[in-house]
């Protein structure tokens, strides 16, 4: 059978203290609803109903989503069996729904697989678990023969019913024909006068469907966010578990609680990361790379034997094999470093290209350079690109080497085994095997006595 996803994301989350629309918030660089998307994607036949309601327009732009999702509004957030009832029109009738909160992002496909199996077999089927504080959670009711009977929130439960340990995940499945005719009978009469999706069970019951509750042991796929320090911890366990992979595949981590990857990250064998290293987007590192500590790597691709130094950051660039950095080097907008090459202490390179086994060693600014083979750029050479209104160019020829402390005035042409002087503004093309300089004499004046 198809599957109907229905993802409820239309609470403000006033409990985050903060105006984003909860499901906006980040977890590994990526919005909480959007790791669900991402999840139902490729399940066979499904299509999505993303229930959204405060600041709609701002949820919609910031999802990455194809074209089998529809957005359905909630205009006010009357609770979760409310915004279940808006997507009902648009549900296939011979499908299974499963209905995710937005602010549960961990769960794993797996998981889901096996719900809608029970579901198929005619059963409102539920995800529930343990935690170690059941506080706030909707609190699951069994009877004498273990079947759900009911499930009651926090503010409604009894004192008895909240010694109940186990708890409700919000997440469920059921033939979509049977949702149709139980959501409508869900009323708002209870502490929150809200329409609570939890009633189902009670509904299903009367109705004679049987409500089995799978317990998943696994926590973390059923964590959610709530406040801010539901978002701290479940940031920092999604973490922990992405370097762990990376262990696993053969990267080697400085300290596996010190590296925090926002994106999608590949490590090579043999390569090796020191501490307080951020990655964000999507970056891919090959083998025995070096990455000292403090550095800040995003869309990037660095090559096998690259050796990184401390606080260097990289960003849209590509750096290849054999090529070392920093420490505290910056290289940025589309640049591309070629084997061999060497960018040191407090160099920036911005859109530009560096040859094989070119080397800018300490204090300069390349913007809009290009580097043949094998250029020795001195210390404090400066690519004056940008004269007010354009980007202009700097060509390097193989083999020229650049005096320390040149001012390379954009558009020009430095030829091939050409020389500056140190200390030139060079402001004219200068051929191959050229030497230039471009500075006043040097006088020596005697002192009057
Ligand atoms: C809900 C469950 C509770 C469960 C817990 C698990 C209900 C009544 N309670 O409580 O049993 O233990 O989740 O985390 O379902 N939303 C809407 N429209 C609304 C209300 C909510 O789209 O009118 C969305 C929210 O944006 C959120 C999700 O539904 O993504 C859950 O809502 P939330 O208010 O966080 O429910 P809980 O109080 O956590
Ligand atoms: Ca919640």
């Amino acid at each position: 059978m198809n599957t109907d996803f229905i993802i409820l994301a239309a609470g403000k989350g006033t409990r985050m203290g903060s105006d984003l629309p909860k499901v906006l918030n980040l977890l590994g660089g990526k919005p909480l609803v959007q790791h669900l998307l991402d999840t139902v994607s490729d399940i066979k036949g499904s299509r999505v109903q993303l229930v959204v309601g405060h600041k709609p327009e701002l949820v919609k732009s910031s999802l990455d989503t194809n074209k089998k999702t529809d957005f359905v509004l909630q205009k006010k957030q009357l609770g979760t069996g409310h915004a279940v009832k808006q997507t009902l029109k648009n549900l296939r009738s011979n499908s299974i729904s499963l209905v995710l909160y937005g602010d549960g992002p961990l769960v794993k496909k797996q998981t889901l697989t096996r719900l809608i199996a029970s579901a198929e077999k005619g059963n409102l089927s539920i995800l529930t678990y343990k935690p170690t504080d059941p506080h706030g959670y909707g609190r699951i009711v069994r009877d004498k023969k273990g079947l759900v009977e009911k499930i009651v929130e926090q503010k409604d439960a009894s004192s008895d019913e909240r010694k109940i340990s186990e708890v409700n995940s919000g997440i469920l499945a059921i033939k979509t024909k049977y949702l149709k005719d139980l959501v409508r009978k869900i009323s708002n009469k209870n502490a929150a006068k809200e329409y609570y999706l939890t009633d189902i069970v009670e509904i299903a019951n009367q109705a004679g469907i049987p409500v089995k509750a799978t317990i998943v042991s696994d926590h973390k796929q059923v964590l959610g966010v709530n406040n801010q320090q539901e978002l701290h911890d479940l940031e920092r366990q999604y973490q922990e578990d992405l370097a762990r992979q990376l262990i696993v595949k053969g990267a080697r981590l400085a300290d596996l609680s010190r590296i925090d990857v926002r994106g999608d990250l590949s490590v090579g064998s043999g390569s090796f990361i020191d501490i307080n290293a951020v990655f964000e987007g999507n970056n891919k590192i090959g083998k025995n790379v070096t990455i000292g500590p403090n550095c800040y790597i995003s869309n990037s691709i660095l090559a096998d034997d690259v050796k990184v130094l401390a606080n260097t950051v990289i960003e849209d660039s590509i750096v290849g094999a054999g090529c070392a950095l920093g420490p505290f080097s910056r290289i940025r907008g589309g640049t591309t470093m070629e084997k061999g090459s060497e960018l040191g202490n407090f160099v920036e390179a911005n859109r530009s290209h560096i040859g094989p086994s070119s080397k800018a060693k300490h204090l300069t600014y390349l913007g809009d350079a290009e580097l043949g083979s094998k250029v020795n750029v001195g210390a404090g050479t400066i690519t004056c690109n940008y004269d007010g209104k354009n980007k202009n160019k700097t060509i390097m020829g193989d083999g020229s080497f650049v005096g320390s402390n040149s001012s390379l005035v954009a558009p020009v042409k430095l030829g091939k085994d050409s020389y500056t002087g140190a200390g030139s503004v060079i402001t004219k093309n200068v051929k191959d095997g050229e030497l230039a300089i471009g500075r006043g004499r040097q006088i020596n004046i005697k002192k009057k006595k």
